[in-house]
């Protein structure tokens, strides 16, 4: 009985030794190893009366049918796993990949400069307590003129003199010329206290040069409250520029004119190349200032013209070129290179 179990477990070392050396496909091996150690597997069903036999044999039996199941069990892994490589292997000689080879480098894209240039200020003006407002690309004369006191022929609308579109209804459409219809469209659908900032691009009848686009950004400020004046515009000012151009920057005012302001100003920022010590310096000709914006005290008709009563209230509004102030911080020199695309030139920044 002894001799008979032993001899059956030597067989069935040698036959499945030998069945799984010879396998080369790894369903086969497997369906090999469901007959070997599966539950009615050949070594399986062998030792099924090992629990009726005498604990003398027992002992034995019981560790050299381990042993077996074992040294089977790394057969079959060890024979898998050399299927495996040998079947990779043959996929990759089908091939002339060389796998070896570094993969190709791309370039990643990055925010254009003038959209870095925005994101800083209006950062700046967001913590100032600034809400972003927005209106139409296509405005009507309305919002960009009349409501702005510029009536029809007044003469600041040739400066303004942009792209109309023909109406058939009462008024034309035209290509916004400056921000500052948000102003009004904001007024007029909201009370005091109002401030908002409206970033976006505008458009006008310019040729184009290193200094003049058709296409062009603006960003327009506004305060409405109680007892707003020059002085509270130029603090506001001050803290935006030192925020942009850093703690240095000074803000100077000159009288200037605009329809819907009264004063209105042209506002100048200290170099921040030179501060005014180089008579040579290319970016403020060796003044020490750089014009930079316009601005001044919201006129009291348009106040009224979107149910505000100056009366009551005041407000300041601003309207900056935000090509301007960009290449005035970046020291660009041709507005151009913010429109060719240049990849050169953007990757700078
Ligand atoms: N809208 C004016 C321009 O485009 C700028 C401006 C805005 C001036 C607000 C005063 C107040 O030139």
């Amino acid at each position: 009985m002894t001799e008979e179990l032993k001899t059956k477990l030597e067989k069935l070392d040698t036959e499945y030794s030998q069945k799984i050396a010879a396998c080369a496909d790894s369903a086969a091996l497997q369906d090999l190893q469901v007959a070997v150690l599966g539950r009615k597997g050949a070594l399986t069903e062998l030792l099924k009366n090992l629990k009726d036999m005498p604990l003398e044999d027992k002992k034995i039996f019981g560790p050299l049918s381990n042993d077996l199941k074992n040294k089977l069990t790394a057969a079959f892994e060890a024979r898998q796993s050399a299927l495996e490589t040998a079947q990779i292997n043959a996929e990759l000689s089908k091939t002339d990949m060389d796998l070896t080879l570094p993969a190709r480098t791309f370039d990643k894209g990055r925010r254009h400069p003038l959209s870095v240039a925005q994101k800083r200020m209006t950062d700046i003006l967001a913590r100032m307590g600034f809400v972003w407002a927005d209106g139409p690309f296509i405005e009507d004369e309305e919002h960009n003129f009349d409501l702005l006191n510029i009536p029809k022929n007044h003469p600041a609308r040739d400066v303004q003199d942009t792209f109309f579109i023909k109406n058939t209804q009462k008024q034309d459409f035209v290509l916004r010329t400056h921000t500052s219809g948000v102003q009004v469209r904001t007024m007029k659908k909201q009370n005091p206290p109002i401030r908002i900032i409206a970033p976006g691009r505008v458009y006008r009848s310019d040729s184009i040069d290193a200094t003049h686009s058709p296409v062009f950004h603006q960003i327009e400020g506004l305060y409405v409250d109680k007892n707003i004046s020059l002085a509270d515009l130029k603090r506001d000012l001050t803290v935006f520029m030192q925020g942009l151009f850093g703690k240095g920057a000074q803000v100077r005012f000159r009288p200037s004119f605009f329809p819907f302001t009264e004063p209105s100003v042209e506002v100048d920022v200290s170099c921040v190349f030179c501060a005014g010590q180089n008579a040579a310096c290319g970016v403020c000709k060796g003044t020490g200032w750089k014009e930079m914006l316009g601005a001044g005290i919201v006129h009291p008709n348009v106040l009224r013209n979107c149910g505000i009563d100056p009366e009551e209230y005041s407000g300041y509004a601003f309207g900056m070129g935000m090509e301007r102030l960009a290449m005035f911080s970046l020291n660009i020199k041709d507005i151009r290179a913010f429109y060719e695309n240049d990849a050169r030139v953007l990757e700078q920044f």
